[in-house]
């Protein structure tokens, strides 16, 4: 891992000039595009293969973008953009003209994000020095496939449809490891479409609501079924067998003759290295993994979220 500021500045220039630029964030990696300029985020479409109508989240530089993205702001989104960026967190807010057709997906709302890691910030900083408004950015894989976390993952996912003036930025294996949890603040309360690290009882506890769990016809493409998916087949909570792959907490033993894929010792470390373990899995050419899933609330119902749907990927 190495950027130095004139990379990262340089990576920005590349950004207005209308490339891709994939970079590091806590949760997982992203490929991102100028979010205002219509031929750059329809070339995110076609490298990942990912249907039209899917919106993309935008990401800020701070919280003071909001309001170029935004309008109609309730309190309690204001309170949760102060208490969480930046952070693993995105809200769905009523859009401002700024956010056109082909980021939302045609939808009246967009997706905001503040992400936490330093490069992403300092990419989003030098960006917006030069006028930029916000890179729009899906997580760094083919559509339906598992999230990348490292540098090297994005490469092996995308590396053959990226252009040669297209750019990688490595930041390091992502902190998080899951993608950010997606909050709805569209109507009277938060409500949330994709579970992650920043937890019901966060969200709140910040804002002193009740987080609302009624259904949405909101569109979440994370919350299809068929996402997240290796090549392996995953089975989830049973005995695994002889020559299939194993993720477990560490606690768990390994059965014989199976193939221990990772070994966290808690519920944050099973969220960041679960992705690279089902990498792993296709990279030693394992026909199924058998994961183990973590029990409780918050993170490791983001984890369950991912890997009920990661083991209906075919
Ligand atoms: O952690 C993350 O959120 C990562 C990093 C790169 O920031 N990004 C990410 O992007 O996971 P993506 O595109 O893989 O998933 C974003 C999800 C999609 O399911 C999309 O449908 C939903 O966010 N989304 C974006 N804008 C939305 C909107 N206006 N309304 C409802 N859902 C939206
Ligand atoms: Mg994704």
């Amino acid at each position: 891992m190495f950027n130095n500021m004139i990379e990262i500045k340089d990576a920005a220039h590349k950004l207005k000039d209308g490339f891709l630029v994939a970079f590091p964030t806590e949760t997982v990696y992203g490929l991102g595009a100028d979010a205002t300029n219509q031929e750059s985020v329809s070339r995110i479409f076609e490298i990942k293969n990912r249907p039209n109508d899917h919106p993309l989240i935008v990401h800020l530089a701070s919280i003071n973008q909001l309001p170029d993205w935004a309008i109609d702001i309730p309190k309690y989104a204001q309170d949760l953009a102060q208490a969480f960026w930046p952070g693993p967190m995105t809200l769905v807010l009523k859009r401002s003209i700024l956010a056109e057709d082909f980021v939302t997906g045609g939808q009246p709302t967009v997706g905001l994000r503040v992400p936490d890691h330093v490069v992403a910030l300092a990419l989003l900083s030098a960006f917006e020095k030069i006028g930029g408004k916000g890179i729009a950015a899906p997580s760094a894989n083919r559509f339906g496939h598992v999230s990348p976390t490292t540098a090297q993952a994005v490469q092996e996912e995308l590396g053959d449809y990226l252009d040669t003036k297209d750019q990688i930025l490595d930041g390091g294996p992502s902190s998080v490891g899951v993608e950010s949890t997606i909050i709805d603040c569209t109507s009277d309360a938060p409500r949330i479409l994709r579970p992650g690290a920043i937890t019901i009882e966060m969200i709140e506890r910040s804002t002193g609501l009740k987080v609302s769990t009624a259904d949405t016809n909101i569109r979440v493409s994370g919350s299809l079924e068929n996402h997240y998916a290796p090549q392996a087949a995953v089975f989830l909570n049973r005995t695994p067998e002889k020559g299939e792959g194993f993720i477990a907490l560490a606690d768990i033993q390994t059965p014989e003759n199976v193939i221990r894929l990772a070994t966290p010792k808690n519920i944050e470390e099973f969220a960041r290295v679960i992705y690279s373990a089902l990498r792993d899995a296709d990279a030693q050419g394992l026909k199924s993994v058998v994961v183990a899933e973590p029990a409780g609330d918050g993170l490791a119902l983001a984890i369950r979220d991912r890997l009920m749907r990661a083991s209906k990927g075919r």
